[in-house]
């Protein structure tokens, strides 16, 4: 793999470079190299042209994660609150990593960053699509000395500190669906994957994982079974740099993580509801089979759903919620 990602390094910059000039930097034959291309072509679905007697192009210039890039976009606190970067080129899940470190006793604020997930995982068992350098899938471990049970608001505050990094950076009009979907005009632009385990009484251990769609192409996100946006249509075509955004996420993520262990989600409520994009609407809560509807009436202290029906507001911990259109 090691000499794919040379290659890659070399066609970031988006020009020409000869089969040549790759064979002679990766010390390879230029048959080796077309090789590595047809392999990056079919395994990572990147679109190389190749032209003869100009050589190789990717088809966009692509800003490849640099640890000191994002590290240099971070604010003093979330560099102390990091303990260990971890980039990777290709991963099964930033999460699943993060959890098997988690066993063998990672550090809480050890961070993971992918260009790409080979099994990206999503809420309720979904895959989340995962491209090579497009996105951000980024995981963080956190320890907590308290039992799981106490952490249930914990995705609420996750998902308002994606909000408000992404408002810091100018981004208009994003906001949250309950527990934590970041959606741009009804479509999902990032959700949010916490995986706790623990104690009852505690300690306990959460990976929080972020996925967060930059510049998808069309072609992968005819692979997602939901409608979704991406933050180069939010920005108005903007290219956006993915480190920047990594280092500003995570030092959001690290502070939130460790506001939220000293506060729990009391200070996080009130903005929470100013992003609430469902709030006032009619929705239906899905319970695996069951439905249930009534008006979405913002959350309760502790991050639940608040559900009027037939004039009595009832709380809910979990489900998926979703707008029913109004009566015609
Ligand atoms: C959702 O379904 O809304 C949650 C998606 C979470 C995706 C991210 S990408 C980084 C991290 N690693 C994973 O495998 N999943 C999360």
């Amino acid at each position: 793999m090691e000499i794919r990602h040379h290659i890659i390094h070399q066609l970031a910059d988006g020009r020409f470079h000869s089969g040549e000039e790759l064979a002679e930097q990766c010390g390879i034959s230029r048959a080796a190299v077309w090789k590595h291309i047809q392999a990056l072509k079919d395994g990572l679905q990147m679109e190389i042209h190749s032209v003869r007697g100009k050589g190789y192009r990717l088809e966009r210039a692509l800003e490849l994660l640099a640890e000191e890039e994002i590290l240099a976009a971070m604010t003093v606190q979330g560099r102390d609150r990091l303990r260990l970067l971890d980039l990777h080129h290709e991963i099964d899940s930033t999460n699943g990593y993060l959890l098997r470190q988690s066993v063998n006793g990672g550090a809480s604020g050890h961070a993971c960053i992918a260009e790409r997930q080979t099994a990206g995982r999503g809420r309720r068992g979904r895959r989340w699509i995962s491209p090579y350098g497009s996105n951000i899938y980024l995981s963080i471990l956190w320890r907590f000395p308290s039992g799981p049970a106490q952490l249930g608001g914990l995705s609420l505050a996750a998902g308002l500190s994606v909000v408000r990094s992404l408002g810091k950076l100018g981004l208009e009009g994003i906001g949250l669906k309950w527990p934590n979907d970041v959606l741009w005009k009804g479509r999902k632009l990032a959700g949010l994957l916490l995986e706790v385990a623990g104690e009852v009484d505690g300690p306990s251990r959460v990976v929080l994982g972020l996925g967060l769609n930059v510049a998808l192409r069309a072609r992968d996100g005819e692979e997602i079974d939901q409608p979704w946006a991406d933050l180069r249509e939010v920005s108005g075509g903007q290219e956006l740099s993915r480190n920047q955004l990594a280092g500003q996420l995570l030092s959001g993520l690290l502070d939130s993580l460790a506001r939220y262990e000293q506060e729990g989600l009391a200070p996080w409520v009130a903005d929470w509801s100013h992003y609430d994009l469902y709030h006032g609407k009619p929705v239906t809560l899905s319970m695996g089979d069951r439905k249930i509807e009534g008006v979405h009436r913002g959350i309760d202290a502790s991050g639940a759903l608040l559900l009027e029906r037939q004039g009595e507001i009832s709380t809910y911990h979990g489900g998926e919620v979703s707008l029913r259109p109004a009566a015609p």
